[in-house]
């Protein structure tokens, strides 16, 4: 069983997108047990699979607050098992600050239904609040969706200081172990840059496979479908077909007869650069001048 976080605390770059139609591919394409989770309380990933958050009473708010077994909160849509969200858990970062083990009430209960699947894949919030926090608590590690923009290195220091945080306090094993490109734009010479800034900055962990941009990929969620259902042909379906089975392999998975996977860039670690991963414009921080520390939400209520 894997436990994945896509995670990015900017919205708008593909976090939802890629872990609903990774999921279905997985369970529609492949036979694996799959259960989405999620945590946003905008509810996009389960409205992308059919489930209107505005109507639906039990959430993730309830495992998180009122302790309930996940299996009452559970929807199964598409094959896929889906814990959905409700603006009620926007409430839920704030009635948690007070709770006992605030941070671990997640894992505590996807801990008893986690063994029943194959892939457990969480859609966190774009922020790093205590919601991506109890995510990542769960999760054996992060993949990052982003967006090949100059603007999507920033706050990826951000990012990787609230992983090690949490691997540093709550659980030691998680890493980001993925980056994956979404609405990539070959073409664009930024795009190339940015890419493999970002190749030197997470060495080896960038997927050879990116998503390109492509409209049914947008469409999709207003049907309730994850596309490979709405359309099983288009390119969207295509690179995020293209991209499970570089999944399945880096998760020593069964591919297919014949996949090779494609040729993963590394660097050595003398040449990664940080200068375009700075969390502020101008910071002049660099790898000997790392930005300000961050304090770890859980230690907010000491204050
Ligand atoms: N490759 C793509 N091509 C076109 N539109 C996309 C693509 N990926 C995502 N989108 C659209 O972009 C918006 C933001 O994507 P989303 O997955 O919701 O990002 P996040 O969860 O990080 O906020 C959504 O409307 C989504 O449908
Ligand atoms: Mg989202």
């Amino acid at each position: 069983m894997k436990k994945i976080a896509f995670m990015n605390q900017k919205g708008g770059v593909g976090k939802t997108t890629t872990a609903v139609n990774i999921g279905s591919i997985l369970a529609n394409e492949h036979g694996k047990r799959v259960l989405l989770v999620d945590l946003d309380p905008q509810g996009n990933l389960s409205d992308h699979v059919g489930i209107d958050p505005n109507e639906t009473e039990r959430s993730v708010y309830n495992i998180l607050i009122d302790q309930l077994n996940p299996k009452e909160v559970m929807q199964k849509h598409h094959n896929l098992d889906i814990l959905p969200a409700n603006l009620d858990l926007s409430a839920a970062e704030v009635e948690l600050v007070n709770m006992m083990s605030r941070e671990l009430r997640l894992k505590n209960a996807l801990d008893l239904i986690a063994g029943d699947y194959d892939y457990v894949l969480l859609d966190c919030p774009p922020s790093l609040g205590l919601l991506t926090i109890s995510g990542l608590a769960f999760a054996d590690e992060v993949v990052v969706p982003m967006q090949a923009e100059y603007l999507a290195l920033r706050g990826l220091s951000q990012l990787v200081h609230t992983v090690e945080l949490v691997s540093g306090h709550l659980n030691k094993d998680l890493n980001v172990s993925g980056v994956i490109f979404c609405m990539f734009d070959n073409r664009t010479l930024l795009a190339k840059g940015v890419r493999e800034e970002v190749e030197h900055f997470f060495p080896g962990k960038v997927y050879a496979g990116g998503v390109r941009k492509n409209i049914r990929l947008a469409e999709a969620p207003s049907h309730g479908l994850p596309v490979n259902l709405y359309d099983p042909r288009c390119p969207g379906t295509e690179d995020y077909r293209e991209l499970v089975l570089e999944f399945l392999s880096r998760h020593d998975d069964e591919v297919p007869e014949g996949y090779i996977a494609p040729q993963i860039k590394a660097f050595s670690p003398e040449t990664v650069s940080y200068s375009a991963v700075n969390t502020e414009a101008g910071s002049g921080s660099t790898a000997s001048n790392p930005p300000p520390e961050i304090r770890p939400v859980w230690e907010d209520s000491d204050t």
